[in-house]
């Protein structure tokens, strides 16, 4: 569902060019959720399209899954500044936005430890978490949830980048897409 373009529920409206909202199946199985937009999204509004997204489009082929098949979002949905981690405040204003994505869907991927510690409301280690399926209650309604790494740890992390084509591989499985 699309955010309006004129939201200001939190600070980053200032530093936004537009607001992004989330790309492909609407009707998907599986969502996957990144942290939030960075410049390359901001100013094309769509999620992950800059060098972490080549990174997301690498591993989705790896793992045989079309993008066009999947529904992707963020967390926070306008640019934090300087590309910073969003802050809990920005993320709780955010949430009604990725709540409305929930239904329905089959299995739902937080990307990275963000998108992973505001679905569990937890601190996280990838490490621990990545690729273990779990379910979840969030505002009353039970989620599939199976973490794996982000994208952009695949710069640096070789680990990260088996794992994140791994968990992708199952995701494609467990949500029927296969
Ligand atoms: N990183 C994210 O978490 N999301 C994007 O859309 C781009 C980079």
């Amino acid at each position: 569902m699309s955010t309006d373009p004129r939201c200001r529920r939190c600070r980053l409206c200032e530093g936004r060019t537009q607001v992004v909202n989330p790309q492909g199946d609407q009707s998907s199985p599986l969502l996957l959720i990144g942290e939030g937009p960075g410049e390359k999204e901001d100013q094309s509004g769509r999620p992950f399209v800059g060098r972490a997204g080549k990174w997301l489009d690498k591993c989705l082929e790896q793992a045989d899954l079309r993008r066009d098949s999947v529904l992707i979002t963020n967390t926070v949905r306008c640019r934090p500044p300087q590309n910073r981690r969003p802050e809990p405040d920005e993320i709780s204003a955010c949430r009604p936005y990725l709540m409305e994505e929930l239904p329905g869907r089959r299995l739902v991927v937080p990307l990275g430890a963000t998108a992973t510690e505001n679905l569990l409301g937890r601190p996280v280690r990838m490490g621990e978490e990545a690729n273990r399926v779990r379910e979840v209650v969030l505002d009353g309604i039970v989620i599939t949830v199976m973490p794996t790494y982000h994208p952009s740890a695949c710069i640096y992390n070789k680990v990260a980048r088996v794992k994140l084509v791994e968990g992708l591989a199952i995701a494609k499985e467990l949500s029927g897409l296969a």
